[in-house]
């Protein structure tokens, strides 16, 4: 039980705490010079999931399993090169030693763990936790301006309200930890809802942020998001028993569509395709296809 605690602890943290760091990277990058207190906001933000993630990556080695480490969704083989680029295009610090790090993790084995390494993750679970709180009320403030016409970003409100969702997922998640829940026998239905709505909103974003001379790119991150759309629709209509049937063909798409982000973020690395996409996006929405494929290979 406490072995347990420990890794799905460090395993939740260590795909989320750098999504929300991500996220909040966006968040400075999008606003107009006036937006200056909101840019000190993300940028603060960032920062704490920096550091967050820094903590939860020096307890990590040899307790993440291999599944995890080889699934792409901590880091990618593009993500040291992302950051890099990201950083000189936004002028915004990025510590990349974490992804160094990362990318030298051992699969779980034997490692050491007692009381007070308990104590810690559960320390580091409750930081996560009050920082979660603050990031959500940050990106609803924002969406609310938006929405109100207060406040211009570069980022779409449906953005806004992607990365809220996620947020929230996250939070839950922690705070199911916390009362000692196990997190990994979640709805399976709610999972495949969750996350097919979040593939379907990537292809949007990308369709909206490539340039229009992209017609080839565009009408492929279309089709993706009807074939999204299509499988929502199904899964809307099935229950915890029979939605099994339609995984196998979500597993199918997910595995098309993460090729397809992979090449986008190849593409966009290499300056090959052209694009309002931030090179660390482009790597984010890969990665996050990279937790969904494995939460859905596990489950089947
Ligand atoms: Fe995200
Ligand atoms: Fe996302």
């Amino acid at each position: 039980m406490k072995q347990n605690y420990i890794q799905t602890s460090l395993e939740l943290h260590i795909f989320f705490a750098r999504i929300m760091k991500e996220h909040s990277l966006f968040l400075q990058a999008g606003f107009m010079p006036i937006g200056n207190d909101y840019i000190c906001e993300a940028q603060w933000y960032k920062g704490e999931f920096e550091k967050l993630l820094s903590d939860v990556v020096n307890l990590s080695n040899c307790r993440i399993c291999q599944n995890i480490l080889d699934s792409g969704e901590i880091v990618t083989r593009y993500t040291f090169g992302a950051e890099k680029k990201t950083s000189e295009l936004t002028g915004i610090v990025i510590d990349t030693n974490i992804t160094l790090q990362e990318l030298n993790l051992q699969p779980n084995g034997y490692s050491y763990s007692d009381t007070r390494l308990t104590d810690y993750v559960c320390y580091l679970n409750n930081r996560a936790i009050q920082l979660l709180d603050g990031l959500i009320g940050l990106k609803e403030r924002i969406l609310r301006d938006v929405l109100s016409c207060k406040l211009f970003t570069a980022n779409y409100p449906l953005l806004l309200e992607h990365i809220i969702r996620e947020a929230k997922l996250y939070r839950q998640y922690v705070i199911m930890l916390q009362s000692g829940q196990d997190i990994t026998c979640e709805d399976r239905k709610q999972v495949e809802l969750f996350w097919n709505q979040i593939m379907m909103e990537h292809a949007l974003f990308i369709r909206g942020l490539l340039d229009p001379t992209e017609e080839q790119l565009i009408t492929t991150a279309d089709n993706f998001a009807k074939e999204y759309q299509k499988l929502l629709d199904e899964a809307r209509n099935m229950t915890d028993e029979t939605i099994k049937t339609i995984t196998d063909k979500t597993i199918t798409e997910t595995v098309k569509y993460r090729d397809f982000k992979k090449a986008g973020a190849e593409g966009i690395l290499g300056c090959d395709i052209r694009s309002i996409i931030l090179p660390l996006l482009a790597d984010h929405v890969l990665r996050e296809a990279n937790h969904y494929l494995r939460i859905l290979k596990e489950d089947s």
